[in-house]
């Protein structure tokens, strides 16, 4: 594991958009994980200007989601659908076609999880995955307790992640209380995974991940046992873990 500790929230968003460009600039047709959230809104900030203003070229990038509520629609504002065209897909010439979002909204959810994880595998696997961490050390959707075996799949969101997630929605109520996640599995198959965190509320989190037990009580505890991980913390996140 790689830890690099930046002085800000624009020096990790710059941080984690450089692996990112390189990783595209090596191998165009790179398949990507993708997380949604507050934490790497800087980055595909980052990747929006080094496209305009250099020319970086997604048009053979297939990109995957981590993960989508369960019951609200692709239009509304809080679906991950939303965040990831308005936030970066539309402003890039990646092709709609290569941008796979969990569907919340299907019927048959389980056929859904299985068929996520499948075209996954048929397109190749995912070479660089992005991730986020919950307070309670989650990632992608994977909360506390979770299964280390699990590949994508339904889940029961935390009351701590719905409460931290009510941020966005008019009222705690308003937040859906399941989602559909990319599973540990599914995130440990990735070759190499990017792993973001900034702001002191994630210290805990982050201590715990990179230092505490690998249990399924601390789900971001596996990436340890990841060959190719590269923490990115701003200072804040940071602040808890022993000096290098
Ligand atoms: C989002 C995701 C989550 C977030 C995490 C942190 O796709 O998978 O694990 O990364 O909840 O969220 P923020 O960045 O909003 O603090």
């Amino acid at each position: 594991m790689r830890v690099i500790v930046t002085n800000s929230y624009e020096e990790m968003s710059a941080s984690a958009a450089r692996i990112v460009a390189g990783q595209i600039y090596l191998k165009p047709n790179s398949i990507l994980g993708l997380a949604t959230g507050s934490t790497p809104e800087g980055m595909y900030n980052e990747l929006i200007r080094v496209h305009k203003e250099v020319g970086l070229d997604f048009s053979q990038v297939i990109s995957f989601n981590l993960d989508e509520y369960i019951g609200i629609k692709d239009s509304d504002p809080n679906s991950y659908h939303y965040f990831m065209n308005n936030k970066f897909f539309k402003h890039i010439n990646i092709k709609k076609e290569n941008i796979f979002i969990p569907n919340g909204n299907m019927q048959n959810i389980e056929q859904e999880c299985k068929k996520y994880d499948a075209l996954i595998e048929q397109k190749g696997g995912i070479d660089l995955q992005i991730l986020g961490i919950g307070n309670n050390a989650h990632i992608g959707f994977n909360e506390p307790d979770v299964k280390f075996e699990a590949i994508t799949h339904k889940v029961k969101l935390d009351e701590e992640t719905i409460a931290a997630n009510a941020r966005f929605f008019a009222s705690k109520d308003e937040v859906p209380q399941y989602a559909i996640s990319m599973g540990i599995k599914t995130i440990m198959r990735s070759r190499r995974v990017i792993l973001l965190a900034n702001g002191k509320n994630k210290a805990q989190a982050i201590y715990n991940a990179l230092y505490g037990p690998i249990r399924p009580a601390t789900p971001a505890s596996i990436l340890q046992l990841h060959q190719d991980v590269t923490v990115i913390l701003d200072k804040q996140a940071a602040t808890l873990l022993p000096p290098v």
